[in-house]
């Protein structure tokens, strides 16, 4: 019974790490994933891949659930994340330059509600470390089926005026760009001052218009067409969902990632920790990034690729995310507080929803 080994050995580790500060538990973890990845210690978490492949994008995927970004944002455990069985790994947000972030504490667990709230604010590295941690990366070495994509998140550094911001997104596209199967242009987490204003009408229209002019260069440069990715908040109203789809739809873009973490408070009134700044994650957002992944799906029509991302804990809420509209998925709380079986309870669920319904 080889797939219950990951179950049950995080079933172990889950009150260790619980113990610890959750920034130092992410810490530790990774240290651990990035240590024993391509070692026979991997064995602890590795789990066979479920193929359930699916054309997207003009990419294969070889199934429907990934990792969302933010989980590994210096790119140190991808093997380690391939080898747990995602489809996807999406790793960053990188920025052109290395920053430390926000004053600790940044990160506070809600567990009576599976939800963390975070203000990390793109702590990380910076793209030169970066890129050479995506580079020593061997998951496409691994023979067999369709190889696992790999995403590469950008963003703007907290110390370039929001004015500046193309800037920054131009400088990490071109960085990473050779080194991707898809780039997402991350213009919606809420920890980098005014970031979330990229989402507006004229902004947006800027940014992705300097984006996909780029990409041009790029292709014509590197001989690759690598597909874009935007991924929104879920703090937008109809009528917002409905400016960002035209807009990302007039400047090719090949994606949309719905949705980040959410300023909203209400489902988690009066709990410790509750009214700490950040994004909030994990199930309290569920219900609103549904609600954009259905929106957007209305607004886009049926062809165009949305990733369903926010409140993942279950194989059904994978299920409601495909209902709502996605095509595929990615999972990041559900991660830390369900252990790595998600993936391949989630990933089969939506191979037998498929099969069903026959698409
Ligand atoms: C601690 C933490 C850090 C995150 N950092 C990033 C990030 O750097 N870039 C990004 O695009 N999303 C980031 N996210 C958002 C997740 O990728 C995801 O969109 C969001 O958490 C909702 O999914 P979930 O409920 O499965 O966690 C972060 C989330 C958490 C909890």
């Amino acid at each position: 019974m080889p797939l219950l080994l990951p179950s049950s050995l995080y079933g172990l580790a889950r009150p260790f790490l619980f113990g610890f500060d959750p920034e130092h538990a992410h810490e530790l973890t990774l240290d651990a994933l990035a240590r024993t990845q391509n070692t026979p210690l991997a064995c602890a978490y590795a789990a066979p891949r479920v193929e359930d492949p699916v054309r997207l994008a003009g990419l294969t995927f070889p199934n429907r659930v990934g990792l969302a970004a933010g989980l590994d944002k210096n790119a140190r455990c991808i093997d380690a994340f391939a080898a747990m069985g995602f489809g996807f790994v999406e790793v960053g947000t990188v920025t052109p330059k290395a920053q430390p972030g926000n004053p600790k504490p940044r990160m506070f667990r809600l567990p009576q509600r599976d939800a963390l709230i975070n203000r990390l604010g793109f702590n990380n590295e910076g793209l030169e470390a970066f890129v050479a941690n995506v580079q020593r990366a061997r998951f496409r070495q691994r023979g067999g089926a369709a190889p696992m994509l790999l995403g590469l998140n950008i963003g703007k550094n907290a110390a370039t005026p929001i004015e500046r911001a193309v800037d920054d997104y131009l400088v990490a596209l071109d960085g990473v760009y050779p080194h991707a199967d898809y780039v997402t242009v991350n213009i919606s987490s809420p920890n980098t001052a005014n970031l979330r204003s990229l989402q507006s009408d004229e902004a947006l229209d800027a940014l992705l218009g300097a984006v996909a002019d780029k990409r041009e260069t790029l292709a014509a440069r590197h001989g690759k067409r690598v597909p874009l990715f935007v991924k929104i908040a879920p703090d937008l109203d109809e009528r917002q969902v409905a400016v960002i789809a035209a807009t990302l739809t007039r400047h090719g873009m090949d994606g949309v990632i719905a949705t980040n973490t959410t300023l909203a408070r209400d489902a988690v009134e009066g709990l410790p920790h509750a009214q700490e700044a950040g994004g909030l994650s994990g199930a309290p957002v569920r219900e609103a990034s549904n609600r954009v992944i259905a929106q957007l799906r209305t607004a886009l029509g049926p062809a165009f690729p949305i990733i369903g991302v926010g409140g993942i804990l279950s194989a059904a809420d994978a299920e409601a995310k495909r209902t709502a509209g996605a095509d595929v998925v990615q999972i990041y709380t559900g991660l830390i507080y369900r252990g790595p079986a998600l993936v391949a309870r989630a990933a089969r669920a939506l191979q037998q929803q498929a099969r069903q319904s026959g698409t």
